[in-house]
């Protein structure tokens, strides 16, 4: 039986120890509207690391106050959040994890309610705190505010905030950082041909149209220097007709692997309302397997990975080189303790306070 799991990972200098990671989710859980980490990141974070991933990498933080999805999202624009994050940094750390973060600036998709709760529709308004959505071009995300186009400042003002907000994320005490190139967030935004209609140097062909990915990539390396590993994820299909193909990433990939991207993290969709996605176990795995063979950049799995055997054979066949198990680790934090015991491997790392629950 292979445990090719549980194989340590490395990125850069960093090593991970098996190839079990939490990938980002969002959960709404500011409270002060402020994006700083409460009590509940905390809690929550640790639980995940406790729980024997290899890295947990913390939800969508924005880089700026307007680059949040809702009012209730993490941020990293200040120091006050820098150094209360490094609590959670600490935490996770303490418990054997890699801390890893991802960067984002929601753009057009910014400003809506949260996830839960309220739940309602449309676009929050100023006075609940909300803002006017920033976009690549004038064209809504359907059933919010028509964005206002990005002009060339306010482009080179993002570029500078994922900059500083990388710094603040590696002096936090982040070993790993992830961009949010996915799910019609802003750099997808730009990406895609359904929300870009920019006549610049920002729009058009497929290399105006990663200009910004990749301008914030070479931003965050330089900011940060050789030693921190960067991840991309990105949305490696629109699912729709003369959205964004999978030639399209891979072509991206090759791109971001000249600039010394460590790692996609592939996942599909997010930048139209009513893709028809064939969502099933594994389903997005195929574009990951596609992106490493072709490219040969390693590759994070993501989507319905939620069974250790299925894990098991992803990694050991060499599809992908991590599996990330997002709504199964929140269902059961101890996932990769749960995986080594249904997988008779004997996790080195498993809490011996627990040792009782699994005989
Ligand atoms: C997510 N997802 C997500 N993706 C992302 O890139 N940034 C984020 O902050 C979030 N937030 C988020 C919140 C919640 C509650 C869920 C369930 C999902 C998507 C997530 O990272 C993952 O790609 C999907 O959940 C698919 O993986 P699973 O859940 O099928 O293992």
């Amino acid at each position: 039986m292979s445990h090719a799991l549980f194989e340590p990972f490395r990125l850069r200098g960093v090593e991970i120890r098996n190839r079990i990671w939490v990938p980002p989710m969002c959960t709404f859980a500011v409270d002060a509207q402020d994006g700083v980490p409460t009590d509940w990141h905390l809690m929550h974070l640790g639980s995940l690391a406790r729980g024997g991933a290899g890295a947990v990498i913390v939800e969508a933080t924005g880089v700026v106050p307007e680059g949040r999805i809702s009012p209730q999202d993490l941020g990293l624009w200040n120091d006050e959040q820098r150094d209360v994050f490094r609590r959670v940094t600490d935490l996770i750390h303490s418990q054997g994890a890699v801390a890893a973060i991802q960067l984002a600036h929601a753009g057009r998709k910014g400003s809506t309610w949260r996830g839960w709760g309220e739940r309602k529709a449309g676009t929050v308004p100023r006075e609940h705190g909300g803002w006017t959505p920033l976009g690549a071009s004038p064209i809504a995300f359907p059933g919010l505010a028509v964005p206002v186009e990005l002009d060339l400042e306010g482009i080179r003002f993002i570029v500078e905030a994922f900059a500083s907000s990388a710094r603040r994320a590696v002096d936090a005490g982040f070993d790993v950082l992830e961009l949010h190139g996915a799910h019609g967030y802003l750099l997808h935004q730009f990406l895609s041909p359904l929300s870009n209609h920019r006549q610049d140097g920002y729009g058009g062909s497929l290399g105006n149209r990663a200009r910004l990915l990749l301008e914030v990539v070479d931003a965050v390396r330089a900011e940060v220097g050789e030693a921190v590993p960067v991840i991309v994820r990105l949305s490696a299909t629109d699912w729709t007709e003369g959205g964004l193909t999978p030639d399209d990433t891979e072509q991206i990939v090759l791109w971001l692997k000249d600039r010394g991207v460590d790692m996609i993290d592939v996942s599909t969709g997010g930048n139209v309302a009513n893709a028809a996605i064939p969502v099933g176990p594994g389903y997005q795995l195929p574009f990951a397997e596609r992106i490493r063979s072709n490219t040969g950049v390693p590759v994070a799995a993501v989507g319905m990975i939620d069974q250790p055997y299925q894990a098991e054979q992803i990694v050991a066949t060499g599809q992908a080189d991590v599996v990330l198990v997002g709504r199964e680790s929140l269902r059961d934090p101890n996932f990769t303790i749960r995986a080594a015991d249904e997988l008779r491997y004997e996790l080195p790392y498993k809490p011996a306070q627990y040792e009782r629950a699994y005989v």
